[in-house]
């Protein structure tokens, strides 16, 4: 019986397709943008919008097990077509700041919080994904770093344990192929706290030169994050760093090495996989 992915043009669900395709698995890559995808040959593609209900039930028809990203804005209408299909299972890219103190009335984490709470309430089967910050959030300095500027930052003694975007993708797939047995919700970090200022030193290595940090404003900093995102979004960021600033390192979960007996992959080899990304023209 068919896998589903959705948002397939995202870089974890991307690793998901190529992992189930190659385990021979029957796996049906879904976008809001279909066109858009670029799938192994053998796999099938569907057009599936999380806020499109219109979209849900050619998506999920023979559907077993669902990869999803979280949209509150037709999470009940998409459990709803999953039950009439069939569906057994939900695998949910969810967050670490649902178990924040005030997550339910936090921008950021609500988000994840309400498909986390209307999934728990269906009859569906789920696991909940919880990663912390992902690696790849070092992208959004590849700008600066590519013109020789100065990287911005209103809190660069903030403490993360950036988890790679594969190794959510790798426990993802043993939760959809069964050989994750156990809990119904993870956390899931890095292998170990580093603050941004440290993170950019290890990108400085991978790409062979010094990345100068330059201390802003938190005004400054919602200023610049505002071109990104709602104010309040930006808003509830500044206040997670401002946090991660003052409360020294960050936890590191074990659960790679649990889930997968093997250790979770370091920002190094995140950067150095991805010096590419930060060349630029300077
Ligand atoms: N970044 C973090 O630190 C962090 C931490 C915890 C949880 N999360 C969660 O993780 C999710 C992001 O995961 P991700 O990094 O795999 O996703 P991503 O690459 O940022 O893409 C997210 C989704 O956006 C859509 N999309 C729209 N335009 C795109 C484009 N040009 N290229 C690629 N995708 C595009 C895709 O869905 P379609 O193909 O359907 O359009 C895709 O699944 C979010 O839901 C967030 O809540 C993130």
């Amino acid at each position: 019986m068919t896998i589903l992915v959705t948002g397939a043009r995202g870089r974890v669900a991307r690793s998901v397709v190529h992992q189930l395709h190659g385990a021979g698995l029957p796996v049906r890559a879904a976008s809001a943008r279909p066109a858009e995808l670029t799938v192994p040959a053998g796999v099938e593609t569907a057009e599936l919008a999380l806020d499109r209900p219109e979209t849900f039930e050619a998506a999920l028809r023979g559907v077993r097990q669902v990869f999803l990203y979280p949209e509150p804005a037709g999470i009940h209408e998409l459990i709803a077509a999953g039950e009439a299909a069939g569906v057994e299972h939900v695998v949910l890219l969810s967050s670490s700041s649902v178990l924040g103190p005030d997550a339910e009335h936090d921008p950021l984490a609500s988000h994840s919080l309400r498909v986390e709470r209307a999934l728990a309430a269906s009859s569906l089967a789920c696991t909940f994904l919880r990663p912390d910050a992902f690696a790849s959030n070092a992208l959004g300095w590849a700008w600066f770093v590519g013109r020789a500027q100065p990287v911005q930052l209103a809190y660069p003694e903030a403490h993360i344990a950036p988890i790679h975007p594969e190794d959510i993708a790798d426990v993802a797939t043993a939760a959809l192929t069964g050989k994750l047995a156990g809990p119904r919700a993870v956390t899931l970090t890095g292998a170990e706290s580093l603050t941004f200022r440290e993170q950019l030193a290890i990108v400085a290595e991978a790409v062979g030169r010094e990345i100068p940090v330059q201390r802003i404003t938190r005004a400054e900093a919602e200023r610049q994050l505002g071109g990104f995102m709602p104010a309040p979004m930006a808003g509830s960021l500044l206040d997670l760093w401002q946090a991660a600033e003052q409360h020294g390192p960050a936890t590191v979960a074990d659960t790679t090495d649990t889930l997968l007996g093997r250790p979770a992959r370091s920002f190094r080899q995140w950067a150095a996989e991805n010096a590419a990304a930060f060349a630029g023209q300077h």
